[in-house]
């Protein structure tokens, strides 16, 4: 069955390009590694492919530092190789989601540069956030980078210019009519490239409020400063709910703006999703009324444990809060920010949730590299490129572990990604979790995700609500199962450390981990694994 339109319950896999495959033996991905690989994307059963940013960048934070949003960095191809990508993906059914970095620019980038020369109250600083400094020479506030480090820097005549990330990405001023409209020519020069949505970077960054005041932060959280995945969650919305940078009620203007342009192109259904670290979550519904984007991350789903409560509240939470703007939720378990699933809470559990949240209404995204169960790539501090593993002095690793090249085929690293020194070191301990290898073992992580994901399409996308069966408080007392039904097929995860045995009678449709043995209306469901049942 398909959801109309298309994005509503999609499957995509997120692509980060350096990491994919490299075409031209440089040790990085391209734009050509992507599209000669996209059969192998279609056959695992997906919808859209999303691409990390590949523009023209300096490449200080991944390519997160955009110098030109509207070329192809030459390190991935060049705009033919984008449109071939695209074409090609269109011809296998694949949408192609692009990434934009409305927050900031690089420092690269020809506005900032002619910023510098144009000097104070230029119109071009006012393009971005440029105050002189307090009369003793700090900064014009408290406020620290997310990266680690002040906010600020200065520049030769003294003033100071603000970025809430690394020096590199100075913020736009979105109270400059410029910035929007220089975006809005950048969102039309994709779409008219032939992109089917964007993924919109800092969703909840772009309009700063009182940009001179201290930021005061009642809980000292603010040394400890970095507002990443990693952080202990109650820090996080704890300083979520104190920054005065972020999601300031400014932004909706902006997107209702957006909509109003994507909705402009008949028939093409041009969607976008927010990336808006918010809290409470109820903020983040904000993002996907009706008259604004298409969807939201729930990062909730990211950080939350392998445990029946608290993954039952994520879940059902999201359900419900996008239900009240009549949104539907997203999905994902992993993403280049964050550390890979199979690290965070182990491999049969990423196996098991994965499963779990494949039935469930909604968009999933998968990670690239998330279908094969890879872990976080082991990497010495000397491999490290993350700005905030530098900006933190080493005390924060960053995010490069996630980031580690696909292991393709062969016995030794790098495992076919490239021929030369892939940009990131591959271990060899991944010779079991090459694609080759997986393709050969029928009980490997990637058969799962190609089996659950074509189920997922068949049977679950546009069979509407979930109705609960087991969750804590509710038909399970050991809180150690939860499960729900969807149209005809009902979902089961067992989160213990023990098989279990189940009332469930019909027939099995795929199982996470380990082998699903009874009869009779009772079926044993093994340790950390869930199962799918055709009524
Ligand atoms: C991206 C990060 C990036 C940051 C600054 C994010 O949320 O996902 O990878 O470092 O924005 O652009």
């Amino acid at each position: 069955m398909k959801s109309s339109p298309w994005w509503k319950e999609a499957t995509i896999y997120q692509i980060y390009p350096r990491s994919f495959f490299d075409s031209n033996g440089d040790g990085e991905g391209d734009l050509p590694g992507i599209t000669a690989h996209l059969d192998y994307v279609q056959q695992l059963g997906v919808d859209a492919i999303w691409l990390s940013p590949f523009y023209t960048s300096p490449n200080k934070d991944g390519g997160y530092d955009v110098a030109n949003p509207r070329d192809v960095d030459p390190r991935f191809g060049n705009l033919e190789d984008a449109k071939r990508l695209i074409e090609q993906a269109h011809q296998r059914e694949l949408r192609v989601i692009a990434d934009i970095v409305p927050n900031h620019f690089s420092d690269q980038h020809e506005w900032f540069q002619a910023a510098l020369s144009a000097g104070r109250g230029s119109k071009e600083r006012a393009r971005f956030h440029f105050y002189d400094g307090n009369t003793d020479g700090t900064p014009p506030n408290n406020w620290i980078s997310l990266f680690g480090g002040p906010s600020w820097t200065q520049v030769e005549d003294g003033q100071y210019y603000l970025h809430l990330f690394d020096s590199s990405q100075p913020d736009l001023n979105w109270d400059n009519p410029e910035v929007n409209e220089d975006f809005e020519k950048t969102l039309r020069f994709w779409i008219d490239l032939g992109v089917d949505g964007f993924r919109i970077d800092v969703a909840h960054g772009l309009v700063k409020e009182d940009v001179l005041k201290n930021h005061s932060d009642p809980q000292g959280l603010s040394n400890a400063l970095r507002l990443d995945v990693a952080m202990d969650p109650s820090k996080r919305n704890a300083l979520l709910l104190t920054v005065p940078y972020f999601d300031r009620q400014g932004v909706h203007a902006i997107y209702r703006k957006w909509r109003t342009l994507f909705d402009s192109y008949a028939g093409r259904d041009i969607m976008a999703v927010a990336e808006a670290w918010v809290h409470p979550p109820e903020n983040a519904t904000r993002y996907v009324r009706p008259d604004e984007l298409h969807q939201v991350f729930n990062f909730d789903l990211l950080t939350a444990e392998f445990e029946s409560k608290a993954l039952f509240e994520v879940i059902d939470r999201a359900i419900t809060l996008n239900a009240t703007v009549s949104a539907l939720p997203t999905w994902a378990l992993s993403n280049h920010d964050s550390p890979r699933v199979a690290s965070r809470i182990g491999s049969e559990q990423a196996r098991a949730l994965a499963l779990f949240v494949f039935g469930l209404p909604g968009s999933a995204y998968v990670f690239a590299g998330q279908e094969l169960g890879l872990p976080d790539g082991e990497l010495a501090d000397s491999d490290r490129q993350d700005p905030s593993f530098f900006r933190t002095n080493g005390v924060i690793k960053g995010r490069d572990g996630a980031r580690v090249p696909l292991p393709w085929s062969g016995e030794t690293t790098p495992f076919g990604f490239t021929s030369a020194k892939p940009w990131l070191p591959i271990s060899q301990s991944w010779k079991e979790l090459t694609i080759e290898s997986e393709l050969q073992d029928p009980k490997s992580s990637l058969h799962l995700y190609r089996n659950a994901l074509n189920l997922r399409k068949d049977l679950m996308t546009g069979s509407g609500e979930i109705n609960w069966i087991q969750s804590p408080g509710h038909g399970d007392k050991g809180n150690s199962l939860l499960s729900y039904t969807r149209g005809t097929v009902t979902v089961i995860m067992n989160l213990s450390e023990s098989a279990q045995e189940c009332d469930i009678d019909g027939r099995l449709l795929a199982v996470s981990n380990g082998t699903v043995e009874g009869h009779n209306g009772k079926k044993v469901i093994p340790a950390r694994s869930s199962a799918w049942f055709s009524a």
